[in-house]
């Protein structure tokens, strides 16, 4: 036996150990820098929604850091504490105690950061729209949005797939024989009144798109065969870019519109500007 362990015996050296404790450490310093000083801010939240999400994602980010912080810091630590040093290597059990309190802490975690988000994840999602909010249709397809308001009637007319033709200038397949459809306002660009609660509803022609408004922090799949409803209320008047973040094909690259964020006799003027072309 000892002759084996003499075989193998080597003088040992300290610094690749001592090498990676330091670009641990720098490592450590240069990412905790780069959220520390907002190299990369997010452009303003514009609804009350979008302020709670950044509410949330600031937590998520303070909790995740401090993990991460001191996971690597203490590995930086075990690195050099254990370092080659000659020594004769030697086996140590594992520690039940710990392995249960570190894995109970993750869950604890994970669940109540989860729990928190729900206010903010929910808002958007699952409560239900305000009586007074605008119904607006999102249709998406390769590669573009498309907007359809319900006219003085407030209601949206059918719609018929085989008759979607957007080069005769029914993009959306409104089938002419439903009376609710002849108000219907089908436009390229989203135009909302400000401070007044909008509901959105998602449809794909295709395949998987996205709407995506930074400011709003809104993100929600538009998917095939689904109708699916989002809500917002835009605070502040502005122009903002919709993209879509779903890869979708070729042209996903530039798939993007624009949200116009109006004050309401604007959008009154627009409405009815719009009733008189279509
Ligand atoms: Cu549509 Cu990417």
């Amino acid at each position: 036996m000892s002759s084996v362990a003499s075989r193998f015996k080597s003088r040992g050296t300290a610094s690749p150990a001592f090498l990676l404790a330091v670009f641990l450490v720098i490592l450590v310093a240069a990412t905790v820098y780069v959220f520390v000083a907002r190299l990369y801010p997010a452009p303003p939240p514009i609804s009350r929604d979008a302020v709670l999400v950044d509410r949330q994602y600031d937590l998520t980010l303070w909790v995740a850091g401090a993990a991460f912080v001191l996971a690597q810091l203490g590995l930086a630590w075990a690195v050099f504490r254990y370092r080659d040093c000659g020594q004769q290597a030697s086996h140590i059990r594992g520690n039940v105690a710990l392995e249960i309190l570190w894995t109970f802490v993750t869950l604890l975690a994970f669940v109540g950061l989860g729990i928190l988000g729900r206010n903010a994840w929910a808002g958007a999602r699952f409560t239900p729209s305000a009586p007074d909010a605008i119904q607006i249709e999102v249709t998406t397809n390769q590669f573009v949005y498309t907007f359809r308001y319900p006219g003085p009637d407030g209601k949206f007319g059918r719609l018929d797939p085989s008759l979607v033709s957007a080069p005769t200038g029914n993009p959306l397949g409104i089938d002419a024989n439903d009376p609710a459809g002849k108000d219907d306002i089908v436009v390229s660009e989203l135009t909302v009144p400000v401070n007044r609660p909008v509901e959105l509803l998602l449809r794909s022609q295709d395949v998987v798109h996205n709407f995506f408004v930074r400011e709003l922090r809104l993100q929600q799949d538009a998917v095939p065969g689904m109708l699916i409803p989002v809500n917002f209320t835009a605070e502040r008047i502005g122009t903002y870019e919709i993209v879509c973040t779903q890869l979708c094909g070729l042209g996903h690259y530039k798939m993007n519109g624009l949200l116009h964020v109006v004050p309401q006799s604007d959008y009154a003027a627009f409405l009815k500007r719009e009733a008189l072309v279509q």
